[in-house]
């Protein structure tokens, strides 16, 4: 039988290995990691954040990159699983598709915390805790700066083109419902085209130049997803002859310092705030409940919003 601490928590409860207990109690605590790839600056970040405030508690962090593919994530947490890892966390790529492998990981006593991005399980006991932003939040807030842009220029109409991010995550999904539930029956703002950027640079880019190629002057907002969509458009935006931020109005969510200089450079006029730096709360997290101390099932972040006015006095203090 391998022993594990929570073989061992489950030892001690039943009463008899009272004396092994100082040599287990030191063993760290084993976490097995799957993140959903490398895509953005956010995603850079998120990493770092896990890494380092693993390194901090003393926790040792079996890390797996899926590379933006969810069987890459069912393989590492099945492969965590049969590691008989003391928890599992992780990412999710997309939010359905995983009641089998939780299932699993749960026959097995390993609990699995979700941070950053949900999963659609009916069965919600699958997972123990929820740690990440609200994104139909973040969607709402960008609509909202929008709609008060929109106010200060009553003459204009707005046709916005929308950069999604990957299909079928939660960000993705709940950004463009938060986004929408705003604007709906306004008739001043219309989403003209809406397409999947995947959350990089370069798709981010490459769709823009379709947008424009399509749509031409048309197109007065961009609505991305994520900062690093927005900055690969601008650039497209740049190469059409266009000025980001002016001709068409730039409007995106992460708060990371690329878009941040951006803004400083007038080309990118808000940010929503999506902080990455998830990983001391989720080792705290982790603790407890290895700990058997209950935890909250939902826990979300406090996040702003960053407009360009700001946006120079903010940079030094942005952490990511
Ligand atoms: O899940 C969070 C999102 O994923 C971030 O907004 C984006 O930049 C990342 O790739």
């Amino acid at each position: 039988m391998i022993l594990t601490r929570r073989t061992l928590l489950g030892a001690v409860a039943v009463a008899s290995f009272a004396a092994a207990i100082p040599a287990f109690a030191a063993k760290p605590l084993v976490m097995g990691f799957s993140q959903v790839g490398a895509e953005s600056e956010w995603r850079t970040a998120n990493t770092a954040s896990i890494k380092d405030a693993a390194k901090k508690a003393g926790i040792t962090l079996k890390f797996a990159d899926a590379q933006q593919r969810q069987e890459n994530q069912v393989k590492a947490i099945r492969s965590f699983i049969a590691q008989h890892v003391d928890v599992i966390a992780f990412s999710p790529v997309v939010e359905s598709g995983w009641d089998t492998v939780l299932r699993e990981a749960k026959a097995a006593r390993i609990p699995v915390i979700l941070t950053d991005r949900a999963v659609n399980v009916a069965d919600k006991s699958l997972y123990v805790s929820f740690i990440g932003s609200d994104f139909v939040e973040e969607g709402r807030r960008a609509a909202r700066w929008l709609l008060d842009y929109a106010k200060k220029n009553p003459a204009k109409q707005f046709n916005i083109v929308e950069l999604q991010g990957t299909v079928g995550s939660a960000p993705a999904i709940d950004r463009k419902n938060g986004f929408q539930e705003v604007i709906a029956g306004n008739p001043k703002l219309k989403i003209i085209r809406s397409q999947t950027g995947d959350f990089t640079r370069a798709k981010g880019k490459e769709v823009m130049e379709a947008f424009l190629k399509s749509e031409g002057k048309n197109i007065n907002v961009l609505y991305a997803h994520n900062d690093d969509m927005a900055i690969g458009a601008i650039q497209a935006i740049e190469e059409a002859g266009l000025k980001p931020g002016k001709d068409i109005i730039v409007v995106s969510i992460d708060g990371v310092k690329g878009a941040f200089e951006a803004m400083m450079q007038g080309k990118l006029n808000v940010t929503v705030e999506c902080s990455p730096l998830l990983g001391p709360q989720l080792m705290q997290l982790a603790q407890d409940v290895v700990a058997g101390k209950p935890v909250p099932k939902r826990i979300t972040v406090e996040e702003g919003v960053f407009p360009a006015e700001v946006a120079a006095k903010e940079f030094p203090n942005r952490k990511y």
